[in-house]
């Protein structure tokens, strides 16, 4: 019997995209994807969560499919009550953000901001890990300002029952721009003793043979903007290693393509009031795509430019007929 490995395919949290009726409609149309984890809900002392993130991660929402939700606080006693709140939803796992390089949060000592403070982590997660009893895995980065600065985070991790570590290959400095860095994540990686996720640039199927090839005993690859670009990429795990498998526009199905956005579409109008909000999600989603279209820009700008979702589903159904699909 082949005992080979096969790594694992996690869509990455991306606040404002990756909310249940995304996912819920990338789960019905293409499959790869082991795990979901939802956008990071922030809980607030005495409300809890809000309506929006209470809406995410219903169970009546998440059916089907795998998903782990994501929390991003400093303060244990309030990690703890939400990943309870979790546990009694029914979730096997919660993720800490260790990760968001955004200014304000960064400024609270939140996300990234948390990780320049190891005296504080290690505080928050001897409460944590005595205080939950489901799976806590952790998503960071390199560190805030040095790659370096992984060596002592792996090792602080290391103390705990930490699931599993994800590590998007950047530093806070770097936001989403700077190129990955391969090797102080090998470092890092080699240095875990819990299973190592890989997070950074993955966009094309290329890209995750590379990174497989390279690191053959990684647990999981997240892949955030690249399936946003191209919904089907999850599907080229299931080849990875494989090296006949080289995706090119020729291998796009855009028939699911349509379909999946159609399901957007009315997902977003189902659940949102005022046809602004619903193009608003749409050509969010459509700003990470529409480079994989013919004419993507014309296109492009004709979809910025819609200002109602009769005349977007008109611009969207003419794209796709120069596609080929009717
Ligand atoms: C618009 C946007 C929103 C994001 N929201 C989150 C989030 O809620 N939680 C999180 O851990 N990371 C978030 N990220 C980071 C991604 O999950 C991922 O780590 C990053 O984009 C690098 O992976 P990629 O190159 O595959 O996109 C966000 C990134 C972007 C671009």
């Amino acid at each position: 019997m082949e005992n080979k490995h096969k790594v694992q395919c996690y869509a990455a949290p991306l606040e404002g995209i990756t909310g249940y009726i995304y996912r819920n409609a990338h789960h019905k149309f293409f499959h790869g994807v082991d795990k979901y984890f939802t956008p990071f809900v922030t809980p607030k002392p005495k409300k809890g969560l809000n309506t929006r993130e209470k809406n995410d991660i219903l169970p009546e929402h998440n059916q089907d499919i795998v998903v782990v939700p994501q929390i991003l606080t400093n303060k244990s006693e309030d990690f703890i009550k939400v990943a309870q709140m979790m546990g009694e939803l029914g979730y096997k796992e919660v993720n800490l953000n260790l990760g968001c390089p955004s200014g304000t949060v960064v400024s609270k000592k939140k996300g990234s901001g948390f990780l320049s403070d190891l005296d504080g982590m290690k505080a928050f997660f001897d409460e944590v890990f005595s205080g939950v009893n489901l799976a806590v895995s952790v998503k960071t980065r390199l560190g805030m300002e040095k790659p370096e600065e992984i060596k002592d985070l792996i090792s602080l991790y290391n103390q705990f029952p930490v699931s599993e570590v994800i590590i998007h290959a950047r530093v806070r400095e770097d936001y989403y721009k700077n190129p990955v860095n391969y090797e102080a994540f090998a470092e890092g990686f080699s240095q875990s003793i819990h299973p190592v996720c890989y997070n950074g640039d993955i966009f094309c199927a290329q890209d995750i043979q590379e990174v497989t090839k390279r690191f053959p005993k990684l647990s999981a690859v997240m892949v955030g903007r690249g399936m946003i670009a191209n919904p089907q990429l999850t599907e080229s795990f299931d080849c990875a290693g494989d090296k006949s498998l080289e995706f090119s526009k020729e291998d796009i199905d855009y028939a699911r393509w349509k379909a999946f956005l159609d399901e957007l579409c009315y997902g977003y109008e189902y659940i949102m009031s005022g046809g602004r909000n619903v193009l608003f999600k749409l050509k969010e989603v459509w700003s990470y795509m529409i480079p994989l279209f013919p004419e993507c820009e014309k296109y492009g700008k004709k979809i910025k430019k819609a200002k109602t979702v009769a005349e977007y589903r008109t611009i969207v159904n003419a794209l796709f007929r120069e596609a080929g699909v009717q």
